[in-house]
């Protein structure tokens, strides 16, 4: 998928897209002051990218600028991440919807409860909630997309 006016593209994610991806993921969990230790996030982003699909989103100049990870049997995605100065530019809603036309059938995701800016986000793009998934810190909303 290409956007032909923001100029950013999505394609496969690559090795030599990891510390792109990292930097982007670490950035962005400094907004989730909930989360548990960032190592433990970290090991979970490597097992989600060796043992899934994931897209990244790239711009010629900026490079990798946001990904997505997804369990492809489960239609499920662990991570969408853009980077803060790249969100509001339609990455995020072109990740899943590359996602979507690579699995043909709605995802899934969980988001944290704090995490309200991302629900709105998902509320704009039509997804609606199932159910909710964990307790205390560690609550989360299931998601599905249209
Ligand atoms: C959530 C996230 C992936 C959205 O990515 P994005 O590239 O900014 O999203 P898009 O530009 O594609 O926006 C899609 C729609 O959501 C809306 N939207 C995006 N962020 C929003 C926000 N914070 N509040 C309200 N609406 C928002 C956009 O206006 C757009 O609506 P439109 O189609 O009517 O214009 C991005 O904010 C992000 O990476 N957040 C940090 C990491 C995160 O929370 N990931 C999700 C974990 S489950």
């Amino acid at each position: 998928m290409t956007h032909p006016g923001a100029g950013w593209s999505i394609r496969h994610w690559r090795r030599e897209d990891y510390p792109s991806i990292e930097r982007i993921f670490k950035d962005c969990l400094k907004a989730f002051p909930w989360r548990g230790p960032e190592r433990d996030e970290i090991i979970r982003l490597r097992q989600s990218l060796s043992a899934n699909v994931a897209f990244v989103a790239v711009e010629k100049r900026a490079g990798v600028i946001g990904f997505l990870t997804l369990e492809q049997g489960k239609a499920y995605v662990p991570h969408v991440f853009v980077d803060e100065d790249w969100r509001f530019c339609g990455v995020g809603s072109g990740l899943l919807k590359v996602a979507r036309g690579f699995v043909g059938r709605p995802l899934q995701l969980d988001v944290d409860v704090q995490n309200t800016a991302a629900i709105e986000a998902y509320t704009v793009l039509g997804w609606r909630e199932r159910a909710k998934v964990g307790r205390g810190r560690n609550e989360q909303v299931r998601l599905i997309g249209p």
